[in-house]
């Protein structure tokens, strides 16, 4: 029997954006995957024999998006709540309350094929790895239920039991409860937790106990801040070592000052050394509660690492539509198109702790390919709105789109 791995060559390329360090392009390209894995890139015209070939019709090629923050369990309608929005009324964040309502009363089985719905949804747009949130649940049944059919569906689950305090229940009651036995009952499910740490949802003290509750359950960390004002919540992110802190819209010098230092030890260049707390902005969601876009120039600048995600969540960013967060950040929060992609895939895979397998197209590498329907990837801001992705890869194997 032959054991050698299959491999499939991809050719006619107009052009590969890597996003690797140097954010190399190659053009008139082709990759070759053997197995799940890229074994070769370079130019079409010296590519090696395969057992398949694909002809890309002189498409760009990126690697797929890395969604690094969704909430995708939830049932139930919220447009009321955003055409009210759309009239002036302020975002705050007991609306949470009304999909928790709503996703109590949702089966199993009916929840489970909503967030499958929406992962294929996500997928079909080029995401080739998804982390979502448990949140929505805010009991200790409710949130084991959501992880555990988040589990089944996503790559990467995070537990989010500090969303908001349930109606009638003492604060400090419900941050204990997320402490013990919710975290003890979700930790089988989940690799991070978060904590909404903001104005109507945990405060500084709260968000320090659950911080340090799931990290001594041995979890990952990120943490929901500065969204709707100044707060404690990036700097609290960076102190614990989280992963990411996500929204930052309102960001100070300090807070600035303080994401950079977390990277004080990293070397961009070869992408080596100590990781530290990623800033994930969230361009649909500051659009779509009317909020400053988060200042993802001015970090870049300062010498953090960013990431772009959906957000996707029925509160504050219906879309899981990565390519309109591309063109969001460059149309209006001035990233070039390569930081903005690097951001949406490099970034995302480094605020999931998973940057040395995806998020970027080097040989060894999973081969998550986005094929785009345009010769260059510069299309994706310079057509915004417009579905252009193609056939999409994931691990070696075309899971979207016509070949
Ligand atoms: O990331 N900020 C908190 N959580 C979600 C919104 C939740 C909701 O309103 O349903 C967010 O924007």
């Amino acid at each position: 029997m032959n054991t050698t791995p299959k491999t499939t060559l991809i050719t006619s390329l107009s052009e590969v954006f890597t996003a690797d360090a140097v954010h190399s392009v190659v053009r008139d390209a082709a990759i070759l995957i053997e197995g799940e894995n890229i074994a070769w890139m370079g130019s079409a015209a010296q590519a090696p024999a395969a057992d398949e070939v694909i002809d890309a019709g002189y498409r760009a090629a990126l690697p797929g998006w890395v969604d690094s923050h969704t909430h995708l369990v939830f049932a139930g309608d919220r447009s009321q709540e955003f055409v009210a929005r759309m009239a002036g009324q302020e975002y705050a964040a007991g609306g949470i309350a009304v999909t928790t309502k709503a996703t109590t009363a949702t089966s199993d089985y009916d929840l489970t094929r909503l967030v499958m719905g929406r992962a294929a949804e996500a997928l079909a747009g080029g995401t080739t790895y998804l982390e979502t949130k448990t949140g929505y649940g805010l009991s200790v049944e409710e949130e084991t239920r959501h992880a555990r059919i988040a589990s089944t569906v996503v790559d990467q689950v995070t537990f989010l039991g500090a969303h908001l305090v349930p109606a009638g229940m003492n604060a400090q009651d419900y941050t204990d409860l997320v402490c013990g036995e919710m975290l003890e009952r979700v930790a089988p499910y989940v690799q991070f937790a978060d904590v909404f740490c903001e104005r109507g949802a945990f405060n500084e003290a709260q968000s320090r106990q659950v911080l340090a509750a799931c990290a001594e359950a041995g979890l990952g960390l990120r943490v929901h801040g500065n969204q709707l004002g100044p707060g404690p919540g990036t700097q609290l992110a960076v102190e614990f070592g989280a992963k990411s802190v996500d929204h930052v819209n309102y960001l100070d010098d300090s807070d600035i000052s303080a994401l950079a230092g977390s990277w004080e030890n990293w070397d961009a260049a070869t992408r080596t050394g100590t990781a530290g707390t990623v800033a994930t902005c969230l361009p649909a969601c500051d659009l779509s509660t009317r909020q400053p876009l988060a200042p993802g120039r001015e970090l870049i600048d300062a010498g953090v690492q960013i990431a772009l995600a959906s957000n996707c969540n029925p509160g504050t960013s219906y879309t899981s539509s990565m390519g309109f967060c591309v063109a969001t950040a460059v149309l209006q929060m001035r990233l070039s198109i390569e930081e903005a992609i690097t951001a949406a895939t490099y970034g995302g895979a480094l605020a999931l702790g998973v940057q040395n397998k995806v998020g970027s197209l080097e040989v060894g590498k999973r081969a998550d390919i986005q094929l785009l329907n345009a010769p260059s990837v510069a299309h994706l801001a310079y057509r915004p709105g417009m579905n252009l992705t193609g056939p999409v890869f994931r691990a070696g194997i075309q899971v979207s789109g016509k070949p």
